[in-house]
């Protein structure tokens, strides 16, 4: 069954936000002056438990969803997630599953664990190769090498093929492009460059720290020619390029200077149960309520298309207007990136 929002897109991804919580503190998305140690995280008991996700993704499948990444905070800090992979991974209908994690506690054991309960593929944010830039993102003093052995883990445990996330924050990283590029380069791993999102509230955000995607290109494309790829599959976020010399490829996911909500097929589902149709909603639809109340199968799934039916999010072709500026967003770390 295909369920189309008001501008004709299908259902196809969810991504689930498995916790609020993160070891981490980045400067662009958790900045420790807003989560320090007061900080109220969500209590337990508000979040799903690995039932009533993969419940949803059952009904979600059933809408279209074909596809799941996992995400938070960071989701390796939810206890034994392989658990809720072991549930999610033979749902009918949904062919890969996905998680987006810093790396940090990614153990070969815990590689081998989520690969065996039928996780496909990882992604790793990693934003430096030195550690005195990477430790001034990170807010936690964690080494660079942890996170390049938890992607040898990750690609061991044949998880692959890896990709690597790098925010580019004018003033913070962007003097670190050529050394990432150079560093994955002909490793099979596939670097992708993200330009820093407005997401949420937390990180005051300013245009002149966005690194566009065009200016990243030109400066790769100077040291090593690269040509564009294409798409893996329609409405993917990242757009492709290649090495000329054949070192493998590269991605850029520009949502600022390239918005991709035309065809975004993308729905949110945050720790808590709420249901979202952008990343930069303000608001989400409760299914926590009616998973707990008792309400049937045939109920939810009626929500969840309802919801999806009346869709007309495309905030990053918006963003420039009024109506989306200065509106109150939900912070990346509660809605999953
Ligand atoms: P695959 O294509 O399946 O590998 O995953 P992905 O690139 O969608 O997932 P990932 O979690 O690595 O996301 C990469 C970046 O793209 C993150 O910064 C996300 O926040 C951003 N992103 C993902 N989906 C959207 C979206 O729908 N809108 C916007 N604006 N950004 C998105
Ligand atoms: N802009 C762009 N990407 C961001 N991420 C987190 N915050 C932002 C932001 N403000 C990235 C993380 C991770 C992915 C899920 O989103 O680094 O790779
Ligand atoms: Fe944690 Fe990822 Fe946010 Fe960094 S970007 S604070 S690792 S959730
Ligand atoms: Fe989808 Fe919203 Fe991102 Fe546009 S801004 S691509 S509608 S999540």
């Amino acid at each position: 069954m295909s369920t189309l929002d008001t501008l004709g897109r299908p259902l196809r991804d969810l991504r689930i936000s498995v916790t609020d919580r993160c070891n981490f503190r980045c400067s662009y998305c958790m900045p420790r002056e807003q989560f320090g140690a007061d900080h109220a995280f969500l209590p337990r008991a508000s979040l799903l438990d690995f039932d009533e996700i993969a419940r949803l993704a059952r009904l979600f499948a059933d809408l279209g969803v074909h596809k799941i990444r996992l995400t938070g905070g960071e989701p390796l800090v939810r206890r034994d997630l392989e658990r809720l992979v072991a549930k999610l991974a033979p749902l009918p209908g949904i062919g890969d599953i996905g998680l987006t994690t810093n790396g940090s506690l990614l153990t070969r054991e815990k590689a081998e664990r989520l690969h065996d309960a039928g996780l496909g593929r990882i992604t790793v944010s990693l934003d430096a190769l030195d550690d005195t830039t990477f430790q001034a993102i990170n807010g936690a003093g964690f080494p660079v090498e942890q996170v390049l052995a938890g992607i040898e883990h990750a690609a061991a445990a044949g998880l692959g093929p890896i990709k690597v996330n790098m925010v580019v924050r004018r003033g913070a990283n962007d003097r670190a492009i050529e050394a990432m590029a150079d560093h994955f380069r002909g490793s099979g791993r596939i670097l992708r460059f993200i330009e820093y999102m407005d997401v949420g509230n937390a990180n005051g955000w300013q245009r002149d720290e966005v690194v566009s995607a065009d200016e990243i290109l030109e400066r790769i494309d100077a040291r090593w020619p690269i040509e564009r790829a294409p798409p893996n599959y329609p409405g993917e976020v990242a757009r492709r390029w290649r090495y000329r010399d054949g070192a493998g490829e590269i991605g850029m996911i520009a949502s600022i200077t390239k918005p991709f909500c035309g065809d975004c097929t993308r729905a949110r589902l945050s720790a808590e149960g709420s249901l979202y149709t952008c990343l930069f909603a303000s608001r989400g639809v409760d299914l926590r309520g009616m998973l707990r109340e008792g309400a049937a199968d045939e109920t939810i799934a009626e929500r969840l298309a309802a919801v999806w039916h009346g869709r007309r999010d495309r905030y990053s072709e918006l963003r420039s207007e009024a109506a989306a500026a200065g509106r109150r967003k939900i912070e990346m770390s509660y809605i999953g990136g």
